[in-house]
């Protein structure tokens, strides 16, 4: 009986806990702006509901109606009465957080949730070439590539690149990812984020021909116009995204 009664409160908590629609993230660029939808239908009853988005479940932004921008937001965000949505303007670092959408009135009903996460483009990256040696006559180049808190090495030919030893990267910089790879007779490093990326690329001919190797490209297969699937990417490390999901699951069964 006492579990029966255990797994029921179990199963009450999950049904509590996901009432409030799950949280939807969603990447924003720093400067540009944003606009967040009511995410069910929502009719206000007259002269009872108001409905309210708040940053961090704590501070009001916008209510309506009357419609109202509160005054840490004066100027930079706007309740949409057409649709409820909420217009945020030119998003800062610290406007990362969670925006909610509760219908006030008899009761607060939860109508919206989302995550902002708010990111700098990224700055564009640096190729250079270490070395140069021939294999058998073929050109093999080794290069870095420099990103604001990350590096990897690679080496290269004509055809492919693969990553020597481990990337540095920061510590906390989960973010930027850097990928290496050959594509139409060029290097490229391209560093990204969520919200942009940018590339700095080295023909190999141009490196090569300075040494006189051979540097024979290598026709690709109709229809394969980038070779992706020889990208070196670095990313968040396998183990801390288990860990993440493991604990996220976790969290989700109320352990
Ligand atoms: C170079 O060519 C020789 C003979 O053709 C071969 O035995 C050797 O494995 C090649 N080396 C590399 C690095 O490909
Ligand atoms: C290219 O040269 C680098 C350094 O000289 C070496 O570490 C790497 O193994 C070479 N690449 C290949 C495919 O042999
Ligand atoms: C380029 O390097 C890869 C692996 O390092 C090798 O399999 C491939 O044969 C090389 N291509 C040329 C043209 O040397
Ligand atoms: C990349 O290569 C440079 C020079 O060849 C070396 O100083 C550096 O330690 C290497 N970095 C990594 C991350 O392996
Ligand atoms: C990444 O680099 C930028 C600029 O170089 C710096 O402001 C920031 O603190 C760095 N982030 C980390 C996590 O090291
Ligand atoms: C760079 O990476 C981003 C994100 O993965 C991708 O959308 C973009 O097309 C890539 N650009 C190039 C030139 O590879
Ligand atoms: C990627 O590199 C190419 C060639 O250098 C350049 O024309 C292009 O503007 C770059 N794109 C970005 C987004 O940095």
């Amino acid at each position: 009986m006492a579990t029966m009664y255990f797994t029921l409160s179990i199963l009450l908590t999950l049904l509590h806990h996901s009432e409030p629609s799950a949280e939807t993230s969603v990447f924003v660029q720093k400067g540009q702006d944003v606009r967040l939808n009511v995410q069910t239908h929502v009719t206000l009853k007259k002269d009872v509901d108001v409905i309210f988005w708040k940053f961090n479940t704590l501070h009001n932004v916008v209510k309506y109606p009357a419609k109202v921008t509160f005054e840490r937001y004066q100027g930079r965000a706007e309740l949409i009465a057409g649709d409820f949505s909420l217009l945020l303007k030119n998003l800062q670092e610290g406007d990362s957080g969670l925006y909610d959408a509760v219908v006030s009135g008899n009761n607060d009903r939860n109508v919206a949730t989302y995550l902002i996460k708010v990111q700098e483009r990224v700055e564009p990256p640096v190729l250079t070439v270490d070395s140069l040696s021939s294999i058998n006559g073929t050109c093999n180049v080794t290069v870095t590539c420099r990103g604001q808190n990350i590096s990897v090495n690679s080496s290269c030919n004509s055809s492919t690149c693969s990553q020597v030893g481990e990337s540095r990267r920061a510590e906390t910089s989960t973010v930027p990812l850097l990928s290496v790879y050959v594509a139409g007779g060029f290097i490229i490093c391209n560093h990204s984020n969520q919200v942009s990326w940018a590339n700095d690329t080295k023909e190999i001919k141009t490196i090569c021909l300075e040494k006189d190797f051979d540097v024979t490209v290598i026709p690709k297969p109709e229809g394969d116009k980038e070779d992706h699937n020889y990208a070196v990417t670095v990313g968040m490390p396998g183990p801390i995204i288990h860990v993440i999901i493991i604990f996220v699951g976790c969290a989700l069964i109320g352990w």
